[in-house]
């Protein structure tokens, strides 16, 4: 086959290119190459368009492909709550126009989503569970997946999504909480934890995410909604304990902060559907943080050069007033 992977200079979508590829498929990578978007990520063996997902002609001048998963999303709460124009034009829109050119070809679109749409949960959710997302990202999110399954209704498209929980592994831009604990933990640099620390998210390795993703390629019923959860669940301070572990680092470094707004306490999925075909997570998060960890204490060169400029820009908007009233955790 011949697959278009949207987003696919990104992290899960540059993981995901690698499997394909080590599948022998043909992978033409559309990136728009945003701020978390780079082009070395793109594996070799992948042919690379720089596009846009939200731009039909775009995603037209790719050329003939059997099948779509798309990853191209803008993903980060924390900036959707500063400004979420960018979330509802990459992330809906997008969405939207790659499940129309899905319509248009006749072929099977796979939409990689969030289990953040179902928002605060108490037990965990299943697929049919309400969307109701708290923050301007998942909301972005939820729009797209509806559009989605609104093509899959109204058209017949043959088109599954995928709701992932919180994803970790190499090449994570360092804004998210593990890549930015670790990182900072290797600078001697403070980790934020936002409140109390005692948010709980269920931590899926990057590798099981993207076996998961092949298998609803590949297997998904149309018009499936498949969750993919680790049932790993950690709460924050106890990520954080572990990363200052691994990484020797001065426990003194951990500072609470003042809290995200609209801070979800918990996500939780059941993954029964996805577990009925097969799947099964292969790590656990203490070895798979472990060699997270390993990776980024080795690749320096990749996200040393990303922790300036523009990532700067947004940490001191973000972090510098909350440490100037953190306390000692
Ligand atoms: P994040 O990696 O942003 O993923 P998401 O918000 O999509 O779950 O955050 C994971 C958890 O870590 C979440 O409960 C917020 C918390 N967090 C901090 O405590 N400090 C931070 O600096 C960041 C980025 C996140």
């Amino acid at each position: 086959m011949r697959i278009l992977v949207a987003g696919g200079a990104g992290f899960i979508g540059s993981h995901f290119t690698e499997r394909l590829l080590a599948a022998h498929e043909d992978v033409v990578v559309l990136d728009k190459l945003t701020y978390a978007g780079n082009e070395a990520n793109v594996p070799a063996g992948a042919q690379f368009a720089r596009g846009d997902a939200a731009l039909i002609e775009d995603v037209e001048a790719v050329g003939t492909v059997d099948a779509i998963v798309n990853f191209a999303a803008e993903t980060h709460v924390d900036r959707s709550i500063l400004g979420a124009t960018e979330f509802v034009r990459t992330d809906v829109l997008g969405a939207l126009v790659l499940v129309q050119h899905a319509h248009r070809q006749g072929i099977r679109l796979v939409h990689v989503s969030t289990d953040e749409v179902y928002g605060d949960l108490t037990a965990p959710a299943r697929e049919d569970a309400p969307l109701r997302p708290s923050s301007p990202y998942s909301a972005s999110k939820a729009g797209g997946d509806l559009q989605v399954l609104a093509a899959v209704r109204t058209f017949g498209v043959d088109a599954c999504v995928t709701r992932g929980s919180n994803t970790y592994g190499a090449r994570q831009y360092p804004e998210k909480l593990i890549p930015l604990f670790v990182t900072n933990a290797l600078d001697g640099e403070p980790l934020p934890l936002y409140g109390d620390g005692r948010q709980v998210r269920d931590w899926l390795h990057v590798e099981d995410h993207c076996t998961a993703i092949e298998l609803v390629l590949r297997e998904g019923a149309p018009g499936g909604v498949y969750n993919v959860g680790a049932d790993d669940e950690r709460e924050n301070r106890e990520v954080a304990a572990r990363i200052l572990k691994l990484t020797g680092a001065d426990p003194a470094l951990l500072r609470h902060v003042d809290d995200r707004l609209g801070h979800d306490r918990r996500y939780a999925l059941d993954s029964s559907k996805l577990h009925a075909l097969g799947w099964r997570p292969q790590h656990r998060f203490e070895t798979g943080l472990a060699d997270t960890v390993a990776w980024y204490r080795d690749n320096r060169a990749w996200w040393g050069p990303l922790k300036s400029g523009e990532y700067r820009a947004y940490y001191e908007q973000q972090y510098a007033e909350r440490f100037n009233t953190s306390r000692p955790a």
